[in-house]
């Protein structure tokens, strides 16, 4: 794992920006893994910027989202289909046909999932994905325990997940109980990650990731088997 250091948010979101724009702009059809959450808003802002200003196209880019809650509807703001068109897919020129997320909303969600993560394969796998991490070592929504064999799957949301993510609800009681997510086998099989760990609320769980047993109980303890990923962070190690 190679780690890039930075003094702090607008500096990883800077750097995390020239990554993507990298692998947008070498590819014909670049294959790209997102993640939700606060971590990567700069960076979605500074893509925006570049793309309107013509220095980077969506044009080709097919695009594949890491999870989504069970139960809410594209128009909820606490969806993350509803996040990703916010942030960015409705400002940009990328084709929304290509845009991805798992189907929180379909009758069978393990079909979903299956349809979802074959999808993928289909494509011939990601190009280049972007990770957040939770303060358990979460990646997507694959908690503590998730096998590293896992493919997309339903989750139930552990309850200190949902407890950290109810900040964006009315209450917890509203905060969804499952959650759609790429597994773990699927997200080692991008060909290149680019981790972004920000906050030194993280640099007990970025610590770990990077030094620590590879284990299930920690989930992005397996990325130190991925043999293309970057870890860029302002933590203090
Ligand atoms: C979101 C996702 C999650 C987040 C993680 C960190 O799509 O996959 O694993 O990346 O929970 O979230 P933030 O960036 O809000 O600290």
């Amino acid at each position: 794992m190679k780690i890039v250091k930075v003094k702090n948010n607008e500096e990883l979101s800077e750097k995390a920006t020239e990554l993507f724009v990298h692998a947008l702009s070498r590819l014909e059809k670049p294959v790209i893994g997102l993640a939700t959450g606060s971590t990567p808003e700069r960076m979605y802002e500074k893509l925006t910027e570049k793309c309107q200003a013509g220095d980077v196209s969506f044009k080709n880019a097919v695009t594949f989202n890491l999870d989504e809650y069970a139960g809410l509807t594209a128009g909820n703001p606490n969806s993350y289909r509803f996040y990703m068109d916010e942030k960015l897919f409705n400002h940009v020129d990328i084709q929304k046909e290509n845009t991805h997320l798992p189907n929180g909303l379909a009758d069978d969600l393990q079909k979903e999932c299956k349809i979802f993560d074959d999808s993928i394969t289909k494509e011939g796998n990601l190009d280049f994905l972007v990770l957040g991490i939770g303060l358990n070592g979460h990646i997507g929504f694959n908690e503590p325990g998730t096998s590293f064999d896992s493919r997309t799957h339903v989750v139930e949301l552990t309850e200190s997940t949902r407890e950290v993510n109810s900040r964006f609800f009315d209450s917890l009681d509203k905060v969804p109980t499952e959650a759609l997510t790429m597994g773990l086998g699927t997200i080692m099989e991008a060909k290149e990650i680019m981790l972004l760990v920000q906050g030194d609320k993280k640099a007990e769980i970025l610590k770990k990731v990077l030094h620590g047993e590879i284990t299930e109980e920690v989930p992005a303890s397996i990325l130190q088997r991925h043999p293309n990923t970057t870890i860029i962070t302002d933590v203090t190690l």
